[in-house]
């Protein structure tokens, strides 16, 4: 959230208007809503499939965010489609990569100026750091958050970056075989009597399947979204039952996390705008990290019916 907080405050001032996809991370949401408006900063959202209203959002706009899987209902963001919008608007596009990691999507690729990772998650991946990440090709673009930082200090501390770094040489791994065993749940979910629906893009009958197949390399990344039937209370009875995986509100990690979204990671949300992202009340975010899928599949199973 530094590095989140740094671009924005560094790229605009009172005055000034984001142009934002509806689906992301409840933490940026927030910034976005609640906090920068003190500062004269205001947001508008459209949901990031809808090129139209992207480009209408972009009009007159500072910057377009977005990020590459939106957090929790991974959304994959069509990144040449939107780096064309932010052209033609004369503005940057900035993208939250933390959920495919640079090993499933590279953005500065697609069209994006700058690109930044929730390093606590995929790049650390072992739920033992806390750090963030902006990258750019223009040495000259990252100037003004450089100033920033050093005004408001959200530097990393050496022994955390050294443990980004340690996790990172073992970053290719991890994702491969995450994304390999949360295609594997996708599947067995997707055919459970007790889930109403799946979101995850390497699924076939997904609605990002194609971009996942030209953006991630066909992968679906290690986060995967379902609603169990009987909404809030039924969620809440499963994870309870979960033994293996275990609910907090991290991912990318070695360990297989579970959250109800509505009531942990976005909880700033009304009820409006969860609808409006896709949030329902049943919507469980998953995590897989890298334990032995059978494992993963049988604590599933086992928490369905003890919690039915
Ligand atoms: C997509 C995304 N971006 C940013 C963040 C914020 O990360 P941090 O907790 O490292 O500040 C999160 C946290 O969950 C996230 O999911």
């Amino acid at each position: 959230m530094a590095a989140i907080s740094a671009v924005f405050l560094s790229l605009c001032s009172s005055g000034d208007r984001i142009a934002a996809a509806r689906q992301l991370y409840g933490g940026s949401y927030s910034l976005l809503t609640h906090m920068l408006p003190r500062y004269g900063i205001t947001t508008t959202f459209a949901d990031v499939s809808d090129l139209e209203a992207v480009a209408a959002a972009c009009d007159g706009a500072k910057l377009l965010y977005c990020e590459t899987i939106g957090n929790p209902v991974v959304t994959v963001a069509d990144l040449p489609s939107l780096a064309a919008i932010a052209e033609a608007a004369g503005i940057p596009l900035i993208v939250d990569n933390t959920f495919a990691s640079p090993i499933l999507c590279r953005p500065l690729e697609h069209g994006a100026q700058m690109v930044l990772h929730s390093a606590t998650k995929f790049l650390g991946g072992h739920h033992d750091l806390t750090g963030g990440v902006l990258c750019s090709s223009s040495a000259e673009a990252l100037e003004p958050v450089k100033a920033l930082a050093r005004a408001l200090g959200p530097t990393l501390a050496p022994f955390t970056s050294w443990l980004a770094l340690r996790g990172m040489a073992t970053l290719h791994l991890r994702v491969a075989r995450s994304s390999d065993s949360a295609l594997v749940i996708a599947r067995v979910l997707a055919d459970h009597d007790d889930v109403e629906s799946v979101n995850y893009p390497a699924l076939e009958t997904d609605a990002g399947h194609d971009l996942a197949a030209t953006l991630l390399g066909g992968r679906g990344g290690g986060t995967l979204g379902f609603s169990i039937a009987g909404g809030r209370e039924r969620a809440a009875r499963f994870q309870s039952e979960l033994r293996l995986i275990r609910p907090a509100a991290s991912l990318g990690g070695t360990h297989s996390l579970i959250v109800h979204a509505a009531s942990v990671t976005h909880t700033q949300l009304s009820k409006d705008e969860l609808e409006l992202v896709g949030i329902s009340e049943g919507f469980c975010r998953l995590s897989v990290g890298l334990e032995d899928v059978e494992d993963l599949l049988a604590d599933i199973d086992q928490a369905m019916q003890r919690s039915a």
